[in-house]
């Protein structure tokens, strides 16, 4: 069974973002799948590399959706990337050096790491967005010039 299953609650209302979100909740299903079914350690380290590096092409794709939409929350969300994938890549390090296995707590670590982050951070990109259009008054008939 998949780790992560998507569900409309994950969607911020972007496409782009949303078909990242997608496409990491897949690498972390690779990445489980690959330890569930014991593949060995090089098999394992590959679908974590291409994890590691798809989250970092996210993460500055996402970053650059924030900055053209004027995001007032962009310094703090790249700090916090940054930190997400400090904590991601040291574990991919650790993994490759040898220093740990992966386990149960490392994989349920995968799933809190993206699905946390997603629904506590990523969303309020939504909420922004969909507070500045409602921002916007309406225009009454009244308002309109007739020539
Ligand atoms: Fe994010
Ligand atoms: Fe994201």
């Amino acid at each position: 069974m998949a780790l992560l299953n998507w569900k409309a609650d994950y969607c911020t209302g972007n496409a782009k973002i949303d078909d990242d979100h997608r496409t990491l909740f897949e690498r972390i299903n690779d990445f489980h799948y690959a330890w569930e079914h014991k593949r060995d350690r090089k098999d394992i380290a590959r679908v974590l590399n291409r994890l590691v590096e798809y989250a970092e092409e996210h993460f500055a794709r996402e970053e650059g959706i924030m900055r053209a939409a004027g995001y007032p929350g962009l310094a703090r969300h790249q700090a916090i990337h940054e930190a997400l994938f400090e904590q991601i890549f040291v574990l991919q390090g650790h993994f490759e050096d040898g220093r740990i296995r992966i386990d149960r707590d490392a994989v349920d670590f995968l799933r809190g790491w993206l699905v946390d982050h997603i629904v506590g951070e990523d969303m309020k990109l939504s909420a922004y967005v969909e507070g500045r259009v409602e921002a916007v008054p309406a225009r009454k008939a009244s308002d309109i010039d007739v020539v």
